[in-house]
């Protein structure tokens, strides 16, 4: 049995994020959506949200977990008894940052196989910052995050 760990923030979560994990439900036999804890000192989303936000938009899928870890990532991905990590690459500007924590990962532990995988086109250029960014000045993020994730940031942030 194949079981990844797909890390990250995931405030909030995004269409390009779903899309990657419903994607890695389909290639691995497990994967865990690992959120990391205090990824960003103030974040806009608590632990506590992005793990129901999680649960809720993969409730349909039986082998999506969501869990949270903290401290180094191979650490989590070998206690869970995972033996792949998967990261998204959206554009070649990812590739930079990404291939420099594949190294370091396979340094750490030479056991765990980073797998990139590419976002549907209309999400490559998505991600929880920008979307953070345009909503707060009022621009609409319909179709690129989870309803939820909508109807939560008009909650928090207020319209559009
Ligand atoms: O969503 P993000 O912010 O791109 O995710 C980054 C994440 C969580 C994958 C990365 O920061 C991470 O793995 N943090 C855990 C600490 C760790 O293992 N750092 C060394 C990575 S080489």
């Amino acid at each position: 049995m194949t079981l990844a760990v797909y890390p990250g923030s995931f405030d909030p979560l995004t269409n390009g994020h779903v899309d990657i994990i419903s994607r890695g439900a389909r290639l691995f036999d497990r994967i865990v959506v690992a959120i990391l804890v205090n990824a960003e000192k103030s974040p806009l989303f608590s632990m506590a949200e992005r793990v129901e936000i999680a649960r809720a938009v993969f409730k349909s899928l039986p082998n999506v977990e969501v869990d949270t870890f903290e401290g180094l990532l191979v650490d989590y991905v070998e206690r869970r008894g995972a033996q792949v990590i998967v990261r998204g690459l959206r554009a070649v500007s990812d590739f930079e940052f990404e291939f420099q924590m594949a190294l370091m990962n396979r340094r750490l532990n030479g056991k765990i196989e980073t797998v990139f995988m590419m976002p549907a086109e209309q999400y490559s250029y998505i991600s929880s910052r920008l979307i953070k960014e345009v909503f707060s000045l009022g621009g609409r993020v319909h179709g690129l995050v989870p309803d939820m994730v909508e109807e939560r940031l008009r909650a928090k942030v207020g319209q559009p």
